[in-house]
């Protein structure tokens, strides 16, 4: 129970009110400061959210918000290692993984810095020593291909990063994820692969996830048939933090890389489990990315609050969740090489805020984390935006833009910024019915056809986003960009309450699928199912035993 923040929601709510007739036109035409009004900046990166209904008011109150609910204070306690995951008695550090050396954070009265340190050190090295030939398979030739074993945190941040600075890649390697326990993910990566050039990481926090561990396996045997169990070492290596259970997988004290537990699986990228991700852009470019990441952290300490861009992006998070009532929330990067950050973005603001109890095990009195989702433009242009535009829901979206491309090929990149803009102009202005009758009129549609299809072509408009805008997808801007999510995500769960750094809520499933396995397998009888479960596995049966 938060009375100052429940007043402030109520305030809020009655702004709102007041305000929401007003058409973001109306906003603009009233104040041409508007756009830097609402646009804060770092170095290079522009945070516009002007395309939205807040007002000084909104931002005023919102930031009243941020303090009634000790946003700043539970900040400092993550950033000095305080043991704010509470449930899992656990600290929040993985900008501990990114300080710069000579900083000091103390867990349980010791200072983590030097064995981050030294197992960057580890990973550096190793990875380098990859990428120059200096290590080699157990035939004695190189490496050109890197296979990332994992799930989740362990993969999902990795294979967006592998894509996302795909132009950094060292020619002659290439990255490969495997995820899924579906058989058919593993059989296509290694398909075409050559086993004596193939390097085998296996990323798993807790080294015990059933999907992870069967991938691994899988690998080593598909290794071992083509080059014997003596090449196991030379071609696997693991990441982790439970030492026990990769010795008992067999593997090697130097090929094992260390993180700990107060790294959460989707806030490791970071760590260790961005060995892939480093192996490919080399050692360089791995810690631009980590100080691109370390330099938002300092902005997102030490910023005023209405200066400070992942606040500020937290905070209209919870305006469009809490006060307007918008369910999901699209993430729509104007740069191809951002395919998979919309899918790493879902974790980390799914896994993470997707609660509902507070930190006390009270149930939680507010909408907590929305559905996250999205896809590249322009394709989503010609698939879901047709509902961002005139659907009955309406969808705040984060538009993300470079300035510069890696590619010059023709125009193509003024035509991927002018799309990216005029959606944000079309979802801000819309059209009004009269605006869409007079231009049917002057494309030569007489009186009645252009009443009758006007309402058609009425785009409702008033629909939010924010733009973010950089330079180029270079590692420091990625890794800017990941933190600037990762500090909304925070900003958000400490408005609310909740523990955005436990996720018990994938346990339930885990569990029942371990109880499924020996009735999927026939070792078990169907007993003790619902009709609808036991239905389906005896349907299942029947198709595979005419099989
Ligand atoms: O099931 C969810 C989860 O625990 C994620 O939080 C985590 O990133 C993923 O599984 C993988 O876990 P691990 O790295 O321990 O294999």
């Amino acid at each position: 129970m938060n009375a100052a923040r429940d007043a402030l929601l109520e305030k809020l709510a009655a702004h709102r009110e007041a305000t929401e007739r007003r058409s973001m036109r109306d906003l603009f035409a009233a104040d041409p400061e508007r756009f830097s009004r609402f646009s804060a900046q770092f170095d290079d990166i522009l945070f516009d959210y002007s395309k939205t209904h807040v007002t000084a008011e909104t931002i005023d109150l919102l930031v009243d918000l941020a303090r009634a609910c000790d946003v700043e204070g539970r900040r400092d306690r993550m950033f000095s290692g305080e043991k704010i995951n509470t449930t899992e008695n656990r600290a929040v550090l993985h900008t501990a993984l990114r300080a710069r050396p000579g900083a000091r954070i103390m867990v349980d009265g010791a200072d983590v810095m030097p064995d981050v340190l030294t197992e960057r050190t580890k990973a550096f090295d190793f990875a380098e020593a990859i990428r120059s030939g200096a290590l080699t398979g157990a035939t004695g030739e190189t490496f050109t291909d890197i296979v990332n074993i994992g799930i989740g945190g362990s993969d999902l941040g990795p294979a967006m990063a592998a894509i996302a600075l795909g132009p950094y890649t060292q020619a002659g390697l290439a990255g490969h994820f495997v995820s899924n326990v579906d058989g058919a993910h593993i059989t296509d990566v290694l398909r075409p692969l050559d086993p004596k050039r193939t390097l085998v990481l296996v990323a798993s926090k807790t080294f015990t996830t059933m999907e992870t561990m069967a991938n691994a396996h899988a690998a080593r045997g598909w290794l071992v048939d083509a080059l014997g169990e003596d090449a196991v070492g030379k071609h696997f290596a693991a990441i982790s933090t439970n030492a026990e259970a990769v010795e008992a997988f067999g593997m090697d004290e130097s090929r094992m890389f260390r993180f700990w537990d107060w790294v959460g699986g989707r806030y490791s990228l970071w760590s260790v489990v961005g060995l892939s991700v480093t192996i490919l852009i080399g050692a360089e470019n791995f810690q631009a990315f980590l100080d691109g990441a370390r330099e938002i952290d300092e902005h997102f300490r030490t910023a005023p609050l209405k200066e400070n861009i992942p606040t500020l992006m937290g905070l209209i998070g919870v305006w469009h969740r809490n006060v307007c009532g918008y369910d999901t929330h699209a993430v729509l990067p104007y740069d191809q090489r951002l395919a998979r950050f919309p899918a790493y973005l879902q974790q980390l603001d799914m896994e993470s805020n997707g609660k509902s109890v507070t930190l006390d095990g009270s149930t939680v009195d507010l909408k907590t984390g929305p559905i996250v989702w999205g896809e590249p433009g322009t394709n989503g242009q010609h698939a879901f935006y047709q509902l961002l535009h005139q659907g009955t829901n309406v969808v705040p979206a984060d538009i993300l833009m470079a300035a510069i491309p890696h590619e010059q090929v023709a125009d193509q990149h003024a035509m991927l910024l002018a799309n990216a803009l005029a959606q944000g102009e079309a979802f801000m202005r819309g059209r009004t019915t009269e605006e869409a009758e007079a231009q049917l009129r002057d494309a030569g549609k007489d009186a009645g056809q252009a009443k009758a299809l006007a309402p058609h072509k009425t785009f409702p408009g008033n629909r939010p986003t924010c733009a973010i805008a950089y330079r180029t997808l270079d590692p420091r801007t990625l890794g800017r960009l990941i933190a600037l999510y990762e500090h909304r995500v925070f900003t958000m769960g400490a408005i609310w309450g909740i523990n955005s750094f436990d996720q018990w809520g994938v346990e339930l499933g885990k569990e029942l699928a371990n109880r499924l396995i020996p009735v999927v397998k026939g070792e078990k009888d169907t007993s003790g199912l619902d009709a609808s479960t036991r239905g389906l596995v005896h349907h299942i049966e029947k198709l595979r035993r005419a099989h």
